[in-house]
C-alpha cells in the first residue's frame, strides 16, 4: 500500500486531504507540530478506511531537525505534501519584524528545508510525488498581503525549480494554487462565497490531479483566469489599486 506524509496535518486542508487519499486506500502518515491533536482523526480514519494511520512530530521551523525527522520514518511516504502555512495580519506583521520572519519562514524556507530533503531521497530512488500548497496570492504582489504574498510567490518558483529539476529522475512534483478557502486560516474574513472552496473541494482536487499526474493546479479553476486578468494590469495602474 501506497504511504502519504502530510507535513502541517493539524491544517483543515490537511486532514480534509488525509481522508481523501485514506479512502483511495492509502496509508497515511500525519506530521504536525502537535501530533497529539490529531488522535481523533488517526482512529476515524483506521476504523472508517481500514488503512493504517498514524502521526509525527514536525516543526517546519525547526530546520535543523528535518534530515533526521525525514530518516525516522519507516516506511518512507511515497507521496509527500507541503500543506503548513501562516497567514498573520499584514499590518501588525508590516511593523513587526519577527511577525515577517516567521511568515517568511513558515511559508517558504520551512518547505524549501524539508523539501529538498525529500527530493534528494526520491531522486535517488528515481520516483515519488512532491505537492506543495502555495497560494494564488503569489501571482502578484498587493499592499494587503505583502509579507505572505511574497513568500509564497517564492514558495511556486520554487516548486517549479524542483519540478523541472526532478523530471529527468522520474520524481513528480505537483504545485497547488488554492484562492479562498474555508479555513481557520481565513475564518475571520468576509469570503466571497462564489469564489471561496471547501476542504474538501480542495482536497477532491489535489486527489484527482495526483492521479493525472498534472504540474499546476488552481482551486477553483476559474482563479487561473483571476489571476491572469490580475497579472495583466499595467503596473502604472495597479499600484493605484486597493486590493
Ligand atoms: N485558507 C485559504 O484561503 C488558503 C488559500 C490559499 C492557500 N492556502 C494555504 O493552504 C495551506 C493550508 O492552510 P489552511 O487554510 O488549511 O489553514 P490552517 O487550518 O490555519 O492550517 C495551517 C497549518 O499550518 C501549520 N503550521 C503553522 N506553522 C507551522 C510550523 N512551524 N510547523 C508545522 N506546521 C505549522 C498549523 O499547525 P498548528 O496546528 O500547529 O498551528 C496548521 O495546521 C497553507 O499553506 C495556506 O497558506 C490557504
Amino acid at each position: 500500500m501506497a504511504t502519504i506524509l502530510i507535513l502541517g496535518a493539524t491544517s483543515d486542508i490537511g486532514m480534509t486531504i488525509a481522508r481523501k487519499f485514506a479512502s483511495g486506500k492509502f496509508d497515511i502518515l500525519l506530521a504536525a507540530r502537535k501530533p497529539e491533536q490529531l488522535q481523533p482523526l488517526e482512529s476515524d480514519i483506521h476504523i472508517r478506511y481500514g488503512v493504517n494511520c498514524r502521526s509525527v512530530a514536525f516543526d517546519a521551523l525547526q530546520y535543523g531537525s528535518h534530515s533526521e525527522f525525514f530518516s525516522s520514518l519507516q516506511p518512507k511516504p511515497d507521496i509527500s505534501i507541503c500543506v503548513f502555512g501562516i497567514l498573520d495580519d499584514e499590518e501588525q506583521a508590516f511593523n513587526d519584524w519577527h511577525l515577517t520572519e516567521r511568515m517568511i519562514h513558515t511559508n517558504y524556507t520551512g518547505g524549501v528545508s524539508i523539501l529538498n530533503v525529500i527530493a534528494k531521497y526520491y531522486i535517488a530512488r528515481k520516483k515519488g510525488t512532491i505537492i506543495g500548497i502555495s497560494s494564488v496570492a503569489g501571482d502578484r504582489g498587493r499592499a494587503s498581503k505583502l509579507i505572505y504574498a511574497s513568500a509564497k510567490a517564492a514558495f511556486t518558483t520554487y516548486l517549479a525549480g524542483l519540478r523541472n529539476k526532478c523530471f529527468k529522475d522520474q520524481v513528480h512534483v505537483m504545485t497547488v494554487q488554492p484562492g479562498f478557502v474555508y479555513t481557520k486560516m481565513t475564518e475571520n474574513l468576509p469570503l466571497p462565497k462564489l469564489i471561496t472552496s471547501t476542504p474538501e473541494e480542495v482536497a477532491d482536487l489535489i486527489y484527482k490531479a495526483y492521479l493525472k499526474k498534472k504540474n499546476i493546479i488552481y482551486v477553483k479553476w476559474f482563479w487561473r483566469y483571476i489571476m491572469l486578468i490580475i497579472q495583466c494590469i499595467p503596473e502604472f495602474q495597479f499600484k493605484k489599486m486597493k486590493l
